[in-house]
């Protein structure tokens, strides 16, 4: 199975775009490609889930719901409390079966993960572990705001500590103007390549975005 496994530094950083993106500049490749979101929550009011969306409009040849994500949870919370609500188990072998599953027939699959990367799923796993189980290289997407250098550090650490392969990082400006000094301090203080900073931009466009990627 090749491909990325996306995280981020927090919930609402950009992983939904800088996955999307891998998956259009994977099909700019002239590849099958598979974005998957295996555990979502926070259903809009028609019924779908914003990242959903995204990455199966972004595939090669474009997917369902069902192709994309495995667990789906309506409310907007914290997946593992989302699963304890709805009185349902995640369980992490049947999200590795699952995606495993779905690389069939596809040459690159790009994995969006939740929240950051120590999001728990069941009470003795989360993403991390999620992750080791892939195998897949990790990109971490670091939302330039305020704060951005200690977030993506820690995360760093976290994934190295852990003896994972850390591809590099993306940053995604969040905002119009940037901190002073965030990207420097990036540049300078992470311990891993940089592969790509996509710009402020509206309505968000993936293929945009893909324009600005290193792809690993
Ligand atoms: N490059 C960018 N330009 C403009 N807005 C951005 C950019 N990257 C992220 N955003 C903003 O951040 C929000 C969250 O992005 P999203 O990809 O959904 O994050 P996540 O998947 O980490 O929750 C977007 O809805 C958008 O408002
Ligand atoms: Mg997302």
């Amino acid at each position: 199975m090749k491909g990325v496994f996306v995280t981020g530094t927090d919930t609402g950083v950009g992983k939904t775009l800088v996955s999307a993106a891998f998956v259009r500049a994977y099909a700019g490749q002239g590849r099958r490609v598979a974005g998957l979101k295996p555990v979502v929550s926070g259903m809009a009011s028609d019924g779908t889930y914003e990242d959903v969306e995204a990455l199966t409009r972004a595939s090669v040849p474009p997917r369902t719901m069902d192709e994309c994500a495995l667990y789906a949870f309506p409310p907007a919370i914290a997946p593992h409390f989302a699963a304890q609500q709805a009185g349902c188990r995640i369980e992490l072998e049947e999200i590795e079966r699952f995606v495993r599953e779905q690389a069939r027939g596809v040459e690159r699959v790009v994995v969006e993960g939740a929240g950051g990367f120590l999001v728990p799923l069941t009470p003795t796993a989360g993403f991390a572990d999620l992750a080791a189980a892939l195998g897949l290289p990790i990109v971490l997407v670091v939302g330039l705001r305020l704060g951005a250098i200690n977030h993506a550090r820690l995360t760093c650490e976290a994934i190295l500590s852990r003896n994972l392969t850390l591809a590099g990082w993306v940053g995604t400006w969040l905002a119009p103007d940037l901190p002073a000094g965030t990207l420097e301090g990036l540049r300078d203080h992470m311990p891993v390549p940089c592969l790509g900073i996509i710009p402020y931009h509206t309505p968000l466009d993936p293929e945009f975005a893909a324009r600005h990627l290193d792809i690993p």
